[in-house]
């Protein structure tokens, strides 16, 4: 589906598709559980979903003769570093706009995790005071002009890289690769959780998925606690990817599959339910996931197996993200374990 554009490889190539065997027998053994480690991705800054999409955006900014990369997320944003990353890579510069999407209290929480990482890979990094959305935003855009006003070329990439033309694309190959993953493991796999925020990661697997009729087996998890526009979100972004990829058929409402109960109490910070979900998924499997994003939909997975929503048998394909160096933000909220 992706032949005709132009990707410049930012990953070690197909993840890892990993059997939770502790999980799936701690939850009563009556469905099997697995996680394609987008985790493990790249060697580039702990990786993470971005990359996916910005091997689809780079070829755009570099024919664009771009020398600084512009963009935009939370204080904690994974995004963010995996931008500043990327320009490290490219030889190109960074500018990052930090808003205060979370109230959150931590002693170190704009020292540490995702943000000393970009600070460390040269990325000249502003803290502005604005809270959470994930609409395009004018601390961004002004963020880009200035750029240009000091004689620079910007290019501007949104939050999360998912209102961008491109920005679907990455995880359309995500499901292309599962597809043969499945078939080198001689199996399928029923359902594909995912944690969505900004969209294009959802989207673009409801795309890619669509191919065989599967779109509406991706389980969307909300981690916005805003999910009318990140429903709306995901359904432009899958409808704008499918005419780009000439899929062929039109992507719907119905198609987008997103749960709205796990976000709670708000973007950012974690319930009881998520930590005890973080703690849970880290003793059985060491798997570490993170407060704003993977803990939510690890808690959404735990959740609906317990409770029943897949049926018996059923094979679940869990896709961590990334994000794991936030969590050192939470150092107080972590400080028993
Ligand atoms: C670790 C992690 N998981 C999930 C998401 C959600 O992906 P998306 O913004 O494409 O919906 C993000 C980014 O927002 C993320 O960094």
């Amino acid at each position: 589906m992706l032949e005709k554009f132009k990707r410049h490889p930012l990953t070690l190539g197909p993840t890892p598709i990993e059997k939770l065997d502790r999980l799936g027998q701690h939850l009563g053994g009556k469905v099997e559980i697995y996680a394609k480690r987008e985790d493990c991705n790249s060697g580039l800054a702990f990786g993470g979903n971005k990359l996916r999409k910005l091997e689809y955006i780079i070829p755009d900014a570099i024919a664009s003769k771009a020398d600084t990369l512009v963009s935009i997320g939370g204080v904690q944003s994974n995004h963010t570093r995996m931008v500043a990353a990327v320009a490290a890579k490219i030889g190109m510069k960074c500018l990052l706009v930090q808003e205060s999407w979370v109230p959150h209290e931590d002693a170190v929480y704009d020292r540490v995790g995702n943000i000393l990482l970009s600070r460390i890979m040269g990325a000249e990094v502003r803290l502005v005071e604005e809270g959470f959305d994930i609409g395009i935003r004018r601390s961004w855009k002004q963020a880009f002009d200035e750029v240009k006003a000091r004689g620079g070329r910007p290019y501007a990439i949104p939050a999360g890289a998912s209102v961008h033309k491109y920005g679907g694309l990455g995880y359309v190959g995500f499901a292309e690769e599962v597809r043969a993953q499945e078939k080198q493991l001689g199996l399928a796999f029923d359902y594909i959780v995912v944690c969505t925020v900004t969209g294009s990661t959802h989207a673009g697997m409801v795309v890619g998925f669509a191919k065989d009729r599967r779109q509406r087996k991706v389980v969307g998890i909300d981690a916005s606690a805003t999910p009318a526009q990140t429903k709306a979100q995901v359904l432009n972004i899958a409808q704008h990817t499918a005419q780009l990829v000439d899929l062929g058929a039109e992507i719907v409402e119905d198609d987008v599959v997103l749960l709205e109960e796990y976000a709670y109490p708000r973007y950012g910070i974690p319930s009881e339910e998520t930590k005890e979900a973080i703690r849970l998924c880290a003793r059985l499997e060491g798997i570490i996931t993170d407060p704003v994003y993977e803990g939510k939909s690890m808690q959404g997975l735990i959740d609906l197996v317990q409770k029943g929503f897949f049926p018996e048998g059923s094979r679940i394909l869990y896709a961590h993200l990334g994000g794991a160096p936030a969590i050192n933000g939470y150092s107080y909220t972590f400080r028993n374990g």
